[in-house]
């Protein structure tokens, strides 16, 4: 975090019961995937394991290159991609990885410039299905900052349903799940 505040923006990874929450709930099937924002060290992404019917499902999108080596040799089976999320709709396709069911992100939108987040939201809406599910976490302490506010406000008009699906405590800091639906 001290080498790279604004993009991991975060003091330790995520806790399992927070890795656990991102996961929860979500079914996907043989022909679909999971694309993962933010991977970082791989907290969520060993839980995204066990809900994937095959590796071949999972993409995962992660600027820091130092990261992107630990997770390739932490999970050899499993695509990463070093890179960012901004270009996720051309990786996801230059990939080949099949249509995708749900993205979990890790980023740290309200750090993010409102450039990127233009960016990020234009590459969901080409991603993602009707129906379909995006899920990030948030600090709880950073859910009212204006940044945050104005993300969920640029994300609505492309998102018919929005819920807190859960308050996890138990992570450093404490922290909501949320799930928008397509
Ligand atoms: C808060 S950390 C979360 C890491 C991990 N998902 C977790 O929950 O422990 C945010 C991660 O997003 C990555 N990141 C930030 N901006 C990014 C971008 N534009 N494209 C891809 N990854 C990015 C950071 O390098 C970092 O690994």
């Amino acid at each position: 975090m001290l080498k790279s505040p604004t993009s991991v923006c975060a003091v330790a990874p995520s806790s399992r019961t927070l890795a656990r929450a991102m996961a929860k709930g979500l079914t996907i099937g043989d022909d679909e995937s999971v694309v993962e924002l933010g991977p970082g060290t791989g907290a969520i992404t060993d839980q995204i394991r066990h809900i994937l019917p095959h590796d071949g499902g999972y993409l995962g999108i992660e600027i820091e290159p130092r990261f992107v080596d630990l997770l390739r040799k932490r999970y050899p089976g499993l695509r990463f991609e070093q890179n960012t999320v901004a270009k996720a709709f051309q990786l996801h396709a230059n990939t080949g990885t099949p249509p995708v069911r749900a993205v979990i992100s890790g980023l740290p939108i309200s750090t993010m410039p409102v450039q990127v987040i233009d960016e990020i939201i234009a590459n969901l809406d080409r991603l993602m299905k009707p129906g379909t599910v995006f899920r990030m976490f948030q600090y709880i302490h950073a859910y009212y900052l204006p940044a945050s506010i104005q993300f969920r406000r640029r994300m609505a008009p492309f998102f018919s349903c929005y819920r807190v699906e859960s308050v996890v405590l138990k992570n450093l800091p404490p922290a909501l799940v949320i799930t928008w639906t397509r």
